[in-house]
C-alpha cells in the first residue's frame, strides 16, 4: 500500500460515495439503495446501485463494483495514487508523502514508464520541428493552414529522416530497447539493431483525457502509403477506449460533441473555433467511446467525410449512437470532402450555420437507403417502404416510432396509412424489439450432493456474501470454518479479512476492497459483497441453504487437502476437517 490504512480509509469515509457517484450518474433512491444508469455499459433500465451502508457501487449488468476509490479510478481512467489525489483533495485531506515498496513500484512502474517515454518522445519531435532539419515538417504544417498557435496546442512534431534519432536520444536518456520497443517507438531488425519506427513524418500526439500522451500517429507529407502509421496498443493506448482531442474537448463549454474521422480534421475545427471536435483513432467509432461521449450528455454531430467510404462509417456511427442510447445528427459537407476542406474554404460562419442544420440521424439513414433504390421500379419503392418499416420497428417508444413514421412519409411521400399497416403487419410477425434483459440476478443453486468440484468457488463466495449480509450468523461457524477453507487466493484474502471484522464485531467491506491494486479483481470482490440471496423466501429455506453452503465449503476443502496432503501437518489438518464435516452432516443443520 503506499499509504497507511488509516489514511485511505479517512479518505473513504470523508468521500460519500453517494455523493461523488451523483456527480457522474443521475441516482434515485430506491429503499436503502440507490439506483441509476450504468456509466460503464449501456443499458436502458438501472442496474447499476450505490449502497451508503456498505459504501460501495456494484453494477448487475456488467458487474463492475467496487467503492468510491474504485469508481474514480475506473471512472477517470485513473491509477490508485491519482484517485487517492483527488479525492484527499476534494475532502481537504492532506496526503503524506509515501515512499512506495518495492513490489508497488514494479506494479505502478511499468504505466508510468510508458507514460513518461511517450512524454519524452512527444517533447522530442515537438523540439525537432521546431528546429534544424524541421523545416520540412513545418512547411508541410504551414501548407495545410495550421497556425503556430494549433501547432503548439496539439504538441505537433517532426521525425527525421535519420533511421534511429529518436532511439538515440532515448537511450542517452536512459530509456532501455525493451520499454523503447513495448512503447512503440522503435523497432529491432536483426542488421539494424533498435531504431525509429517513425521516421521522416508530421507527428500527432495522441493523449487521453487527462492530457497524457499515450501514443503517437505519424503522417507522411506525400503520397506514400501507409498515409498514418499509429502506434500499436499499449497499456496505456487502448484505442477503442479513446478519442483524439478529447482532452480539450471535454472542458469545451458546447453543448455538442462534433465526431470528425480524422487527425487534422479535429485540428481545423478547434483551430476554426469548435473546440468540442473529437475523433476516433484510426479505427471505427466504438461503444466504448459512445459510452464515454454520453457521460457528458451532449448532443452528438457527426462531420464525417462526405465520400462513400465516409457515408458508411457515418451509419456505422448512428447506429452504434443509437444502441448507446444517443441520436447522432450529421453535418452536411458537400460539396466539400472533409471538415478541414470545409473550414478552409467557407470560414467559421458557414460551418455553424451547418451546425445548425444537421439532419437527424435516423431521416440520414433513410436518405442512404433511398439513393440505393430505383423508384421507376414499383416493385423497389415497396421494397424501400419495407426496410423503412423494419426499421421503424427499432423504435420501441409509441411515440418516438410515430414522430419518426410521420416525418419519413411527408418527406418521401409515403401514405401515412398505408405504412402504418405494414408496420403492423410486421409488427405482428416479428414483435416489437424487446428491451435487453438487463440484470441476471443470481440464485442459489441447490448444493450438489454428489461432491462435484465446484471450479468457481461459488459456495465460497455465496458463504461470504451471507456472513456480511448476516453478520450474526457468523457465531454459528466460527468455530466450523476457517480461513484455510478458502481454496480461491482471492476468496481467501477476503475471508482473512471479514472474519476479523467479524471477530472485531465491525463489517466495513468497503474497506477490503482496497486489498487488491488490480481493477479486476475488485469487481470479483465487490460480487462477493452483491450476490443476491434474495431468492430463498422462509426462514427454514435460508437456514437450510446456509447450513447446505457450509458443508459444501468444507468438503471442498477437505478435497483439496486430500489432494494435497503431505507432511504430518497436513495429515492432522485433513482429520480435523473429516471430523467437523461429519458432525455437520450428522447433525443435518447448524
Ligand atoms: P483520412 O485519410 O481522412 O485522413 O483518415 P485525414 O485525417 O483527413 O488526414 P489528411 O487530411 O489526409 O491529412 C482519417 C483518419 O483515419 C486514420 C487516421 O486516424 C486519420 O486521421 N488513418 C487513415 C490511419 O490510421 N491510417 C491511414 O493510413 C489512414
Ligand atoms: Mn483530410
Amino acid at each position: 500500500m503506499y499509504y497507511p490504512e488509516e489514511i485511505i480509509q479517512e479518505v473513504r469515509d470523508r468521500n460519500d460515495i453517494v455523493d461523488v457517484i451523483s456527480q457522474h450518474v443521475q441516482l434515485k433512491k430506491q429503499g436503502s439503495n440507490y439506483f441509476g444508469l450504468c456509466p460503464f455499459h449501456n443499458e436502458k433500465s438501472p442496474s447499476f446501485s450505490v449502497s451508503p451502508s456498505k459504501k460501495m457501487f456494484h453494477c448487475f449488468g456488467c458487474h463492475a463494483g467496487g467503492n468510491v476509490i474504485t469508481f474514480v479510478r475506473m471512472y477517470e481512467n485513473y491509477t490508485f495514487q491519482e484517485a487517492m489525489k483527488v479525492l484527499a483533495d476534494r475532502a481537504g485531506i492532506k496526503l503524506p508523502e509515501v515512499e512506495m515498496t518495492e513490489e508497488m513500484k514494479k506494479k505502478a512502474a511499468k504505466k508510468q514508464c510508458l507514460y513518461d517515454i511517450n512524454k519524452t518522445a512527444a517533447t522530442y519531435f515537438y523540439y525537432r520541428l521546431r528546429n534544424q532539419g524541421g523545416e520540412l515538417g513545418l512547411n508541410y504544417f504551414k501548407s495545410r493552414g495550421l497556425t503556430e498557435e494549433t501547432m503548439h496546442k496539439f504538441g505537433l512534431g517532426y521525425a527525421l529522416q535519420y533511421s534511429d534519432d529518436l532511439v538515440k536520444y532515448l537511450k542517452s536518456k536512459d530509456y532501455d530497447d525493451e520499454l523503447i520497443r513495448e512503447a512503440g517507438l522503435g523497432v529491432f531488425g536483426e542488421k539494424e539493431g533498435m531504431r525509429d519506427r517513425f521516421i521522416n513524418r508530421v507527428m500527432f500526439p495522441i493523449s487521453d483525457a487527462n492530457n497524457k500522451v499515450i501514443a503517437f500517429g505519424g503522417r507522411v507529407m506525400g503520397d506514400a502509403k501507409p498515409k498514418y502509421l499509429n502506434s500499436q496498443e499499449t497499456p496505456v493506448f487502448e484505442k477503442r477506449n479513446n478519442l483524439y482531442g478529447l482532452n480539450f474537448a471535454r472542458s469545451s463549454r458546447s453543448d455538442n460533441f462534433i465526431l470528425c474521422e480524422g487527425y487534422m480534421d479535429v485540428i481545423a475545427m478547434h483551430q476554426a473555433g469548435f473546440n468540442q471536435a473529437v475523433a476516433s483513432l484510426g479505427t471505427a467509432f466504438t461503444p466504448e467511446q459512445a459510452m464515454i461521449l454520453k457521460r457528458f450528455s451532449r448532443d452528438i454531430l457527426l462531420a464525417y467525410d462526405s465520400d462513400g467510404a465516409g457515408v458508411g462509417a457515418a451509419l456505422k456511427a448512428i447506429r452504434i449512437l443509437r444502441d448507446c442510447g444517443m441520436n447522432g445528427r450529421v453535418i452536411s459537407l458537400k460539396p466539400y470532402k472533409d471538415p478541414d476542406e470545409f473550414i478552409k474554404a467557407e470560414g467559421r460562419e458557414a460551418f455553424e450555420e451547418r451546425i445548425n442544420n444537421a439532419g437527424n440521424g435516423f431521416m440520414f439513414e433513410i436518405k442512404v437507403l433511398r439513393d440505393s433504390f430505383n423508384f421507376n421500379d414499383p416493385a423497389q419503392k415497396t421494397e424501400f417502404q419495407r426496410e423503412i418499416a423494419s426499421k421503424l420497428l427499432d423504435f420501441e417508444e409509441e411515440l418516438e416510432r410515430d414522430n419518426y413514421l410521420h416525418a419519413v412519409c411527408e418527406e418521401y411521400r409515403i401514405s401515412e396509412d398505408g405504412l402504418k399497416k405494414l408496420l403492423f403487419a410486421m409488427a405482428t410477425k416479428r414483435g416489437l424489439k424487446r428491451e435487453r434483459v438487463e440484470v441476471s440476478t443470481e440464485f442459489i443453486e441447490p448444493v450438489s450432493k454428489s461432491g462435484d468440484d465446484d471450479p468457481d468457488g461459488y459456495a465460497q463466495r455465496l458463504l461470504l456474501t451471507w456472513l456480511t449480509e448476516e453478520p450474526e450468523k457468523y457465531k454459528k461457524i466460527k468455530d466450523r470454518i476457517s480461513v484455510e477453507d478458502f481454496i480461491d487466493p482471492l476468496y481467501r484474502k477476503v475471508a482473512e479479512s471479514i472474519l476479523e471484522q467479524l471477530e472485531s464485531g465491525k463489517t466495513d467491506p468497503a474497506a477490503i476492497m482496497d486489498l487488491f491494486d488490480e481493477i479486476e479483481e475488485q469487481q470479483r470482490v465487490s460480487e462477493i459483497f452483491h450476490t443476491k440471496l434474495s431468492a430463498l423466501d422462509t426462514e427454514a429455506e435460508k437456514e437450510k441453504a446456509f447450513y447446505e453452503i457450509v458443508v459444501r465449503v468444507k468438503e471442498e476443502s477437505l478435497n483439496k487437502s486430500r489432494s494435497e496432503a503431505g507432511g504430518a501437518e497436513d495429515i492432522k489438518k485433513m482429520v480435523e476437517k473429516k471430523k467437523v464435516l461429519e458432525n455437520l452432516r450428522r447433525a443435518g443443520r447448524l
